[in-house]
Protein backbone atom coordinates (compact mmCIF):
# COMPACT_ATOMS: atom_id res chain seq x y z
CA UNK A 1 0.00 0.00 0.00
CA UNK A 2 1.30 3.59 -0.76
CA UNK A 3 2.28 6.20 1.73
CA UNK A 4 -0.25 9.13 1.72
CA UNK A 5 -0.04 12.32 3.12
CA UNK A 6 -2.41 12.94 5.27
CA UNK A 7 -1.02 11.50 8.63
CA UNK A 8 2.71 13.29 7.52
CA UNK A 9 3.93 15.87 9.46
CA UNK A 10 7.66 17.87 10.23
CA UNK A 11 9.32 18.71 13.38
CA UNK A 12 11.98 21.26 13.48
CA UNK A 13 14.88 19.92 15.54
CA UNK A 14 16.95 23.58 15.63
CA UNK A 15 16.65 26.81 13.89
CA UNK A 16 18.98 25.98 11.00
CA UNK A 17 19.12 21.96 10.69
CA UNK A 18 17.46 19.10 11.72
CA UNK A 19 13.54 17.96 11.28
CA UNK A 20 11.48 15.09 12.85
CA UNK A 21 9.36 13.52 9.87
CA UNK A 22 5.80 11.74 11.51
CA UNK A 23 3.98 9.36 9.82
CA UNK A 24 5.99 8.38 6.66
CA UNK A 25 6.98 5.03 7.33
CA UNK A 26 10.42 4.18 5.29
CA UNK A 27 9.93 0.45 4.83
CA UNK A 28 6.43 1.41 3.35
CA UNK A 29 5.74 1.86 -0.55
CA UNK A 30 6.57 5.15 -0.90
CA UNK A 31 4.05 7.51 -3.12
CA UNK A 32 5.89 10.14 -5.53
CA UNK A 33 4.14 12.30 -3.52
CA UNK A 34 5.62 11.23 -0.29
CA UNK A 35 8.97 11.09 -2.08
CA UNK A 36 8.56 14.89 -3.17
CA UNK A 37 7.34 15.60 0.18
CA UNK A 38 10.84 14.19 1.46
CA UNK A 39 13.39 15.99 -1.03
CA UNK A 40 11.36 19.35 -0.40
CA UNK A 41 12.13 18.69 3.37
CA UNK A 42 15.48 17.55 3.02
CA UNK A 43 16.37 20.71 0.61
CA UNK A 44 14.96 23.02 3.54
CA UNK A 45 15.94 21.72 6.72
CA UNK A 46 19.53 19.34 5.67
CA UNK A 47 18.77 16.40 7.85
CA UNK A 48 15.51 14.31 8.67
CA UNK A 49 14.66 11.94 11.00
CA UNK A 50 12.34 8.75 10.22
CA UNK A 51 11.18 6.21 12.97
CA UNK A 52 12.08 3.38 10.83
CA UNK A 53 11.21 -0.09 13.23
CA UNK A 54 10.76 -2.66 10.63
CA UNK A 55 13.74 -1.27 7.93
CA UNK A 56 16.00 -3.90 6.72
CA UNK A 57 18.61 -3.32 4.66
CA UNK A 58 16.77 -4.31 1.31
CA UNK A 59 14.13 -1.77 2.62
CA UNK A 60 17.02 1.10 3.08
CA UNK A 61 18.15 0.69 -0.51
CA UNK A 62 14.64 0.57 -1.85
CA UNK A 63 13.76 3.64 0.30
CA UNK A 64 17.37 5.62 -0.99
CA UNK A 65 17.25 4.13 -4.53
CA UNK A 66 13.30 6.77 -4.60
CA UNK A 67 15.94 9.64 -4.40
CA UNK A 68 18.25 8.04 -6.96
CA UNK A 69 20.77 5.81 -8.32
CA UNK A 70 22.78 4.16 -5.71
CA UNK A 71 26.10 4.31 -5.25
CA UNK A 72 28.26 1.04 -4.29
CA UNK A 73 28.99 0.82 -0.76
CA UNK A 74 32.38 2.44 -0.80
CA UNK A 75 35.18 3.46 -3.42
CA UNK A 76 37.54 1.05 -1.90
CA UNK A 77 35.64 -0.73 1.53
CA UNK A 78 33.54 -3.68 0.34
CA UNK A 79 29.90 -3.76 0.72
CA UNK A 80 28.25 -5.29 3.71
CA UNK A 81 24.78 -7.31 3.79
CA UNK A 82 24.66 -6.09 0.06
CA UNK A 83 27.25 -4.32 -2.35
CA UNK A 84 25.57 -1.21 -1.55
CA UNK A 85 25.79 -1.36 2.21
CA UNK A 86 28.84 -0.07 4.17
CA UNK A 87 28.78 -1.04 7.49
CA UNK A 88 29.40 1.76 9.94
CA UNK A 89 31.03 -0.29 13.35
CA UNK A 90 32.56 0.77 16.13
CA UNK A 91 34.90 -2.20 16.09
CA UNK A 92 36.62 -1.13 12.71
CA UNK A 93 35.69 3.08 12.61
CA UNK A 94 34.46 5.02 14.77
CA UNK A 95 33.98 8.07 12.39
CA UNK A 96 34.97 10.83 15.00
CA UNK A 97 36.29 13.58 12.58
CA UNK A 98 33.86 15.98 10.72
CA UNK A 99 33.68 14.92 7.15
CA UNK A 100 31.57 15.17 4.02
CA UNK A 101 30.89 11.78 2.87
CA UNK A 102 33.42 10.28 0.15
CA UNK A 103 34.71 13.96 -1.26
CA UNK A 104 37.81 12.51 -2.28
CA UNK A 105 35.70 11.71 -5.88
CA UNK A 106 34.66 13.75 -8.28
CA UNK A 107 31.12 13.48 -7.64
CA UNK A 108 30.56 12.98 -3.64
CA UNK A 109 27.30 11.25 -3.01
CA UNK A 110 23.94 13.34 -2.80
CA UNK A 111 22.47 11.94 0.15
CA UNK A 112 23.00 9.64 2.88
CA UNK A 113 21.05 7.55 4.81
CA UNK A 114 22.05 6.05 8.15
CA UNK A 115 19.86 3.16 9.93
CA UNK A 116 20.68 2.41 13.52
CA UNK A 117 20.74 -1.24 14.62
CA UNK A 118 22.65 -1.72 17.75
CA UNK A 119 22.93 1.74 19.63
CA UNK A 120 25.33 2.16 22.77
CA UNK A 121 22.59 2.86 26.06
CA UNK A 122 24.73 6.04 26.38
CA UNK A 123 26.33 8.41 24.03
CA UNK A 124 27.26 7.66 20.29
CA UNK A 125 25.24 10.41 18.54
CA UNK A 126 25.66 11.74 15.57
CA UNK A 127 26.53 15.44 14.68
CA UNK A 128 25.63 17.15 11.91
CA UNK A 129 26.39 20.68 10.93
CA UNK A 130 24.54 22.29 7.89
CA UNK A 131 27.42 24.74 5.90
CA UNK A 132 24.91 26.52 4.47
CA UNK A 133 23.61 28.17 7.73
CA UNK A 134 27.84 28.25 8.19
CA UNK A 135 28.32 30.10 4.96
CA UNK A 136 24.90 32.48 5.24
CA UNK A 137 26.74 33.75 8.56
CA UNK A 138 30.57 34.31 7.37
CA UNK A 139 31.14 37.96 7.56
CA UNK A 140 30.74 38.98 3.86
CA UNK A 141 34.38 39.79 3.31
CA UNK A 142 34.88 36.02 4.39
CA UNK A 143 32.35 34.94 2.04
CA UNK A 144 33.94 36.54 -0.72
CA UNK A 145 37.19 35.12 -0.11
CA UNK A 146 36.00 31.67 0.02
CA UNK A 147 34.11 31.71 -2.88
CA UNK A 148 37.15 32.15 -5.04
CA UNK A 149 39.08 28.75 -3.25
CA UNK A 150 39.09 25.32 -4.58
CA UNK A 151 40.17 22.34 -2.05
CA UNK A 152 42.05 19.13 -2.68
CA UNK A 153 40.57 16.57 -1.22
CA UNK A 154 42.00 12.55 -0.61
CA UNK A 155 41.18 9.65 0.95
CA UNK A 156 45.09 9.44 1.93
CA UNK A 157 45.40 10.61 5.56
CA UNK A 158 48.50 12.39 6.23
CA UNK A 159 50.17 11.10 8.97
CA UNK A 160 50.56 13.86 11.34
CA UNK A 161 47.79 11.73 12.58
CA UNK A 162 48.54 8.78 14.92
CA UNK A 163 47.85 5.24 13.06
CA UNK A 164 45.08 3.88 15.12
CA UNK A 165 46.07 1.52 17.72
CA UNK A 166 44.14 -1.18 17.27
CA UNK A 167 44.67 -3.75 14.88
CA UNK A 168 40.50 -4.05 12.71
CA UNK A 169 41.15 -0.42 13.25
CA UNK A 170 44.34 -0.14 11.48
CA UNK A 171 43.17 -2.49 8.72
CA UNK A 172 40.58 -1.02 7.82
CA UNK A 173 42.63 2.51 7.14
CA UNK A 174 44.34 0.04 4.82
CA UNK A 175 41.86 -1.08 3.03
CA UNK A 176 40.50 2.89 3.06
CA UNK A 177 43.81 4.01 1.50
CA UNK A 178 44.02 1.01 -0.54
CA UNK A 179 43.49 2.73 -4.08
CA UNK A 180 44.30 6.31 -3.73
CA UNK A 181 41.77 9.28 -4.73
CA UNK A 182 41.84 13.17 -5.07
CA UNK A 183 39.71 15.55 -6.65
CA UNK A 184 39.67 19.18 -6.37
CA UNK A 185 36.40 20.97 -5.36
CA UNK A 186 35.17 24.56 -4.97
CA UNK A 187 35.25 25.83 -1.34
CA UNK A 188 31.67 27.18 -1.63
CA UNK A 189 29.69 24.98 -3.66
CA UNK A 190 26.39 25.52 -5.37
CA UNK A 191 23.66 22.96 -4.59
CA UNK A 192 22.28 21.61 -7.62
CA UNK A 193 18.66 21.72 -6.61
CA UNK A 194 17.81 24.53 -3.84
CA UNK A 195 20.89 26.98 -5.76
CA UNK A 196 21.89 27.95 -1.94
CA UNK A 197 25.56 28.16 -1.06
CA UNK A 198 27.61 26.25 1.46
CA UNK A 199 30.83 25.70 2.32
CA UNK A 200 31.94 22.04 1.19
CA UNK A 201 35.41 21.07 2.95
CA UNK A 202 35.57 18.58 6.18
CA UNK A 203 38.58 16.48 7.05
CA UNK A 204 39.72 14.51 3.77
CA UNK A 205 40.51 17.96 2.56
CA UNK A 206 44.35 18.11 2.54
CA UNK A 207 44.89 21.63 0.80
CA UNK A 208 43.94 24.64 -0.69
CA UNK A 209 45.13 25.07 -4.37
CA UNK A 210 47.43 27.80 -4.66
CA UNK A 211 48.61 28.58 -0.57
CA UNK A 212 51.25 26.66 1.41
CA UNK A 213 50.66 23.95 3.50
CA UNK A 214 50.57 26.62 6.92
CA UNK A 215 48.36 28.93 4.71
CA UNK A 216 45.79 26.18 3.65
CA UNK A 217 45.84 25.04 7.66
CA UNK A 218 45.01 28.40 9.29
CA UNK A 219 42.16 29.38 6.57
CA UNK A 220 40.83 25.80 6.51
CA UNK A 221 40.88 25.92 10.76
CA UNK A 222 38.72 29.23 10.62
CA UNK A 223 36.43 28.31 7.98
CA UNK A 224 36.01 24.68 9.63
CA UNK A 225 35.96 26.00 13.27
CA UNK A 226 32.35 28.27 11.63
CA UNK A 227 31.38 25.41 9.67
CA UNK A 228 31.18 23.30 13.51
CA UNK A 229 29.67 26.20 15.33
CA UNK A 230 27.08 25.18 18.15
CA UNK A 231 24.93 27.32 16.29
CA UNK A 232 24.95 25.19 13.00
CA UNK A 233 24.70 21.76 14.30
CA UNK A 234 22.26 19.27 15.09
CA UNK A 235 23.11 16.77 17.30
CA UNK A 236 21.09 13.26 17.32
CA UNK A 237 20.87 11.10 19.82
CA UNK A 238 20.14 7.64 18.30
CA UNK A 239 17.63 4.88 19.34
CA UNK A 240 17.73 1.91 17.48
CA UNK A 241 15.29 1.10 14.45
CA UNK A 242 15.49 4.95 12.59
CA UNK A 243 16.65 6.50 9.93
CA UNK A 244 18.52 9.30 8.99
CA UNK A 245 18.64 11.19 6.44
CA UNK A 246 21.07 13.67 4.58
CA UNK A 247 21.64 15.79 2.36
CA UNK A 248 25.71 15.34 1.80
CA UNK A 249 25.76 18.52 -0.80
CA UNK A 250 25.54 20.72 1.90
CA UNK A 251 26.13 19.39 5.42
CA UNK A 252 29.28 17.86 7.66
CA UNK A 253 28.79 15.19 10.20
CA UNK A 254 30.70 13.45 13.05
CA UNK A 255 30.09 10.52 15.29
CA UNK A 256 31.09 11.27 18.73
CA UNK A 257 33.30 8.87 20.23
CA UNK A 258 31.39 8.69 24.45
CA UNK A 259 30.37 5.37 24.76
CA UNK A 260 33.52 3.96 26.30
CA UNK A 261 33.94 0.87 23.32
CA UNK A 262 30.82 -0.67 23.59
CA UNK A 263 29.28 -1.71 19.96
CA UNK A 264 27.58 0.95 18.26
CA UNK A 265 26.47 -0.35 14.59
CA UNK A 266 24.36 1.42 11.72
CA UNK A 267 23.87 0.95 8.11
CA UNK A 268 24.86 3.47 5.51
CA UNK A 269 23.46 4.07 1.82
CA UNK A 270 24.26 6.47 -0.46
CA UNK A 271 22.67 8.20 -3.17
CA UNK A 272 24.90 8.91 -6.44
CA UNK A 273 25.93 13.06 -6.79
CA UNK A 274 26.49 15.69 -9.33
CA UNK A 275 30.27 16.88 -10.23
CA UNK A 276 30.35 20.32 -7.61
CA UNK A 277 29.91 23.67 -8.99
CA UNK A 278 31.78 26.85 -8.09
CA UNK A 279 29.83 30.36 -7.79
CA UNK A 280 31.23 31.16 -10.74
CA UNK A 281 30.05 27.58 -12.60
CA UNK A 282 32.95 25.68 -12.61
CA UNK A 283 33.12 22.33 -11.88
CA UNK A 284 35.44 20.38 -9.66
CA UNK A 285 37.83 18.19 -11.51
CA UNK A 286 39.52 14.54 -10.93
CA UNK A 287 43.05 14.28 -9.79
CA UNK A 288 44.24 10.75 -9.14
CA UNK A 289 41.76 7.67 -9.74
CA UNK A 290 38.46 6.30 -11.23
CA UNK A 291 36.25 6.19 -8.89
CA UNK A 292 33.49 5.45 -12.03
CA UNK A 293 32.78 2.01 -10.39
CA UNK A 294 31.38 3.85 -7.06
CA UNK A 295 29.32 6.26 -8.88
CA UNK A 296 28.44 6.41 -12.50
CA UNK A 297 29.95 10.29 -13.15
CA UNK A 298 26.87 12.88 -14.87
CA UNK A 299 28.06 14.42 -17.74
CA UNK A 300 26.65 17.23 -16.85
CA UNK A 301 25.19 18.55 -13.18
CA UNK A 302 21.62 19.80 -12.82
CA UNK A 303 22.81 23.17 -12.00
CA UNK A 304 25.26 23.50 -15.02
C1 LIG B 1 29.47 8.10 8.73
O1 LIG B 1 30.38 8.90 8.81
O2 LIG B 1 29.04 7.74 7.65
C2 LIG B 1 28.87 7.52 9.98
C3 LIG B 1 28.38 8.52 10.94
C4 LIG B 1 27.96 7.91 12.23
O3 LIG B 1 28.41 6.80 12.55
O4 LIG B 1 27.20 8.51 12.97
Amino acid sequence: MSTSLDKTSLQKITAHIGARVHGIDPAADLSDDTVAFLRDALGEHKALVLDAPGLDAAGQERFAARFGELTTAHPTVPGGETPNVLDVDSDINKANEWHTDVTFVVNPPAISTLRSIVIPPYGGETLIASSAAAYASLPEPLRAFADTLWAVHTNVYDYAEPRPRRTAEAAYRETFESTPYESVHPVVRVHPETGERGLFIGGFVRGIEGLSTTESRDVLRLLQAHVTKPEHVLRWSWQPGQLLVFDNRITQHYAIDNYDDQPRRLSRITVSGDVPVSVTGQRSRALLGDSSHYSAVPERSAAA
